[in-house]
């Protein structure tokens, strides 16, 4: 049995559908009962617990060959990080309660930084604290910025024909499909096949700055002059409060984009940590977003 947590978001349900293609078993964990049907119907087992009920967290991954261990964003927040402590924490009790042996730890590119790089700061903590649990196998996947992260430029694309962020346009960022994320969990955690403490960078097909995404965004949709504008930081920030994000995590997004345009954030590109999705193939998503 493999455990898989925040198994109906991005990237937990591409790992979920993965592993029940493949005829694994798999419990799967989220709060929303509705979402999790998904997977019941193909045989996987459920529970309906939050990450922050320890004990029933601990059950739950009791008997497990493997767990795939995520802290889930809470935009809301009023301290992000402290919220991502309380989690964190839960998580590690409930790993060392259970007795499960190997634990693939969904961290992030950045986190090798303890400090500038926003919410990447508890992951970085995160790593620390299941780098502490004895004769536990854990590997921590640092995957690079999610392609899925432009999706939120749709209603802009529609009504505006432009994107935008905080991030500079001409900035080389490496960019990763959550699919190739799940795809490299899921072998991690079927294989079991790192031991000790370790680290996986996953840094998607190639570099790319977010001028060229809107490039090949517009090419897809017919809108070869779709632009993207580097909104500031101040600008950015009132936007994420008007999305109802807290204060603290706008303030935390805006250190994140900074650290990105100062290049704080970066690892070696290498064969074993370039990954297939190109963002040509992601960006066919695009046109039935956009005209939908
Ligand atoms: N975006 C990026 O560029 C990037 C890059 C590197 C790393 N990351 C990391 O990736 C993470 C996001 O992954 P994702 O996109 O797959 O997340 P996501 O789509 O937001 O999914 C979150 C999942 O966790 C569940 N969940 C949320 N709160 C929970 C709680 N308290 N207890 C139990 N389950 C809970 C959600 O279901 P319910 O709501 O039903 O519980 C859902 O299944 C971020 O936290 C970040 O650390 C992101």
């Amino acid at each position: 049995m493999i455990v898989i947590t925040g198994a109906t978001g991005n990237i937990g349900s591409k790992i979920t559908q993965n592993l029940l293609d493949k005829g694994q078993k798999v419990l799967c964990i989220a709060r929303n009962a509705d979402k999790l049907i998904q997977f019941t119907d193909r045989g996987a087992q459920a529970a309906t617990i939050s990450l922050a009920q320890t004990d029933l967290l601990a059950q739950a991954f009791s008997g497990a060959e493997a767990v795939f261990a995520m802290i889930p964003p809470n935009y809301t927040a009023p301290d992000f990080l402290a919220y991502q402590e309380m989690i964190g924490t839960s998580l590690v009790k409930a790993i060392k309660q259970s007795g499960v042996k190997y634990v693939v730890n969904l961290s992030s590119l950045g986190a090798h930084l303890p400090d500038l790089t926003g919410p990447i700061k508890g992951l970085h903590a995160q790593e620390q604290r299941l780098n502490q649990i004895e004769d536990v196998h854990v590997l921590h996947l640092r995957p690079t910025y999610f392609m899925e992260n432009t999706l939120v430029n749709v209603d802009l694309i529609k009504n505006q024909n432009i994107m935008g962020s905080a991030i500079r346009g001409d900035v080389q960022l490496p960019m990763i499909a959550t699919q190739d994320i799940a795809a490299a969990a899921a072998q991690h955690l079927t294989k079991k096949d790192f031991s000790g403490k370790s680290i996986v960078h996953l840094l998607g097909e190639r570099d790319l700055s977010l001028d060229e995404a809107a490039q090949i965004i517009g090419r897809k949709i017919d809108k070869p002059d779709l632009k993207y504008i580097q909104f500031s930081y101040a600008d950015t920030q009132q936007a994420l409060l008007g999305m109802g994000f807290s204060a603290d995590v706008a303030k935390l997004f805006i250190e994140m984009a900074k650290a990105f345009n100062e290049g704080l954030i970066e690892a070696k590109r290498t064969k074993q940590n370039t990954t297939p999705t190109s963002f040509e193939e992601f960006a066919q998503v695009f046109p039935k977003l956009v005209y939908r």
